[in-house]
């Protein structure tokens, strides 16, 4: 199956996102080329995209490994009307939009896991990377980064517990391009209507909806620290509202999370 910039674009129909398409055979990371093409003046939609990386990151200076073809790989430009302060929205809505694309493309049941990962039965299969800049030329700008995978049969060991690909849980291979066009479209119609509306609280409410965590005693480590406790809510800004063994009520913006049974 063809993937490249010429494939997606084919009735594409979209009117912003994936307007402009960059592919890549192999890149060093999709987030760097796109924060280069915004700082020069890219417009909000464009797409960097990418069959290999060689130095994928994730959050906190992760290394994101993918095999070559197997995967999707891209980075989105945005250029939010939004205050900075509040761009991390964005990656709850596009939580949601890859959920809603995939479950169009495979017969999976989808679950959250805060702040912007997304699994199927309980293992990652998505993630989601978020970087806003601060230019006095260009306006402020945030790049999405999304890694989802698809057609991958393997994991290392190290990752095998945690780690999953759509093919893996349904032993189907998919076209990647059906996938990524369906993730822009979704996308670009619930980006749109935060835009409308700027309903914070109908975008966290629709996350927390494939969420299972809340209620449930969670840990979370945030920067070397372990914090244990009840996670009770997200709130509309995306912060984790966590009751801690003293019943302290505290708010995270980061971490990792994990349940513990
Ligand atoms: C995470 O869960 O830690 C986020 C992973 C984000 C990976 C994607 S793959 C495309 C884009 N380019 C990168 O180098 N990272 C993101």
């Amino acid at each position: 199956m063809e993937f490249n910039d010429k494939t997606i674009s084919q009735n594409l129909n979209t009117k912003i996102l994936g307007q402009k398409i960059f592919f890549f055979k192999s890149i060093k990371s999709t987030m760097d080329y796109a924060k280069k093409l915004a700082e020069k003046g890219e417009p909000e939609g464009t797409v960097v995209i990418a069959d290999y990386q060689s130095h994928g990151r994730g959050r906190f200076g992760r290394i994101w490994k993918s095999e070559p073809e197997k995967n999707i790989l891209m980075s989105l430009i945005l250029r939010p009307t939004i205050p900075i302060e509040k761009f991390g929205i964005l990656s709850f809505l596009t939580s949601i939009s890859i959920a809603e694309a995939i479950e169009k493309n495979a017969d999976v049941e989808i679950t959250t896991k805060w702040p912007n990962d997304l699994l199927i039965n309980g293992k990652k299969y998505c993630g989601i990377l978020l970087e806003a800049s601060i230019t006095v030329e260009m306006g402020d700008f945030v790049i999405i980064g999304i890694g989802v995978n698809v057609n991958q049969e393997n994991f290392p060991k190290e990752i095998q517990d945690y780690a999953t690909s759509l093919y893996i849980e349904t032993g189907k291979i998919f076209d990647r391009t059906l996938i990524v066009q369906d993730i822009l479209r979704l996308l670009e119609e619930n980006y749109s209507a935060l835009k409308e509306t700027h309903n914070f609280q109908f975008v966290i409410e629709n996350w927390k909806k494939r969420c299972d965590m809340l209620g449930k005693k969670i840990m979370v480590i945030q920067g070397g620290k372990t914090i244990t406790g009840k996670a009770i809510d997200v709130d509309e800004r995306g912060f984790l509202l966590l009751e801690d063994e003293n019943s302290n009520l505290l708010k995270l913006s980061a971490g990792d999370v994990t349940i513990v049974k």
